[in-house]
Order: structure tokens, then C-alpha cells, then sequence
């Protein structure tokens, strides 16, 4: 069975307090990922949280979240798309800034990244306030994607980052 439902992916999940700075509890997905059974089954739920909307194409977030889009996108049959830092892709590309807790962040995709229309999901490894998802949502928008989906993961409810996403969400593994 590739997805027993009794395993509870939580016990690969490690959590290091104070990082990356103090007061932070910081949900590392690297003891996840080492471990060959535990990261498929992983996949295989977000797989399973997503195939309804029918993606043609799944949006990786740099650089966590390409980690997690890659291996769903192959299983699915969909093709990949980087959404990624400044100064990383080349052509021409179309960028949206978003606020962070102290400072700006901004984000790129390549002006071509998709075909008018074409269904994208969205993929991060992590939901935490929501404002990383929510810009490469709109980011995608506009280069005419139609996002009918976005997926993390993992989701801590407490920072409510799900109230600021204005498509479905997904969330395979929650903390409160
Ligand atoms: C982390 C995480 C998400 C984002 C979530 O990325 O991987 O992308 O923050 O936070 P938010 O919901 O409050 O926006 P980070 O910027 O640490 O970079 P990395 O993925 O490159 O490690
Ligand atoms: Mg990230």
C-alpha cells in the first residue's frame, strides 16, 4: 500500500525551536524528506488533495516549494513552472512585490511561463501568514494563468494564512 492511512507524516516532521530567529518554532520537512517511504506518501496526498481540479500545469515557490512541486508534478503528468527570486530567470520575466513581517519580498515568473488559460496549482511547503502564496497567485494571474488550486504541505492554522488565499487550498499535514 503505497498510502496507509494510519501513518501520521507528523512523527517525520522535526520542529527546532528559536529559527531562524528567537520565538520562531521552525517545522523542518528535511527529516520528511530523508525518509524514502514517509516523503511518497507525502506526495501521494497532496496528489490526492489536488487531482480534482485538473491541473495542467503545477507552480513550484523557491526554493521549499520546489521541493514539493517537482515529485507531484511527474506523478500527476502535469509540467512544472518556477516561480523564483530576483536575478534567477532568464528572458524576460514579470515580478510582483509583497509585504513581510519587516521588509518587501519580490518574486518572478517568466513572461511566458503559461498559455492563456491553462489550470495552474500552486505548490509551497509551507502556509504560514499566506503572503508568499497570495503574490505568486496574483503574480501568475498575470501572465494568464487561471489558478484553480494551491497546496502546502504543511498549514499553521493559528497565523490564519488560509483567509488570505482566494482559491481552494489544500493542506496535507496542520499544525494549530
Ligand atoms: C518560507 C516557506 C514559504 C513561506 C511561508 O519560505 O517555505 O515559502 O516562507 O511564509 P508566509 O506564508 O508567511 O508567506 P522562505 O522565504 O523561508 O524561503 P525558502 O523556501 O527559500 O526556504
Ligand atoms: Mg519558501
Amino acid at each position: 500500500d503505497f498510502n496507509p492511512p494510519e501513518i501520521d507524516l507528523k512523527q517525520y516532521i522535526r520542529s527546532i525551536p528559536d529559527y531562524p530567529k528567537p520565538g520562531i518554532l521552525f517545522y523542518d520537512i528535511s527529516t520528511l524528506l530523508r525518509n524514502a517511504d514517509a516523503w511518497q506518501i507525502a506526495t501521494a496526498r497532496m496528489a490526492h488533495g489536488v487531482a480534482k481540479w485538473q491541473p495542467d500545469l503545477i507552480a513550484g515557490i523557491e526554493s521549499r516549494g520546489f521541493v514539493s512541486a517537482s515529485p507531484l508534478a511527474s506523478a500527476m503528468g502535469c509540467g512544472m513552472i518556477m516561480i523564483r527570486k530576483p536575478g534567477k530567470l532568464p528572458g524576460k520575466t514579470i515580478s510582483i512585490n509583497y509585504d513581510l513581517e519587516y521588509g518587501q519580498n519580490c518574486i518572478h515568473i517568466q513572461e511566458d511561463a503559461v498559455k492563456p488559460g491553462q489550470k495552474v496549482v500552486i505548490i509551497d511547503d509551507l502556509l504560514a501568514t499566506g503572503g508568499t502564496l497570495q503574490a505568486s497567485i496574483n503574480l501568475l494571474r498575470k501572465v494568464g494563468a487561471e489558478i484553480v488550486g494551491a497546496a502546502a504541505l504543511i498549514e499553521l492554522k493559528s497565523l490564519k494564512g488560509r483567509e488570505k488565499i482566494d482559491v481552494p487550498l489544500h493542506s496535507v499535514i496542520t499544525y494549530e
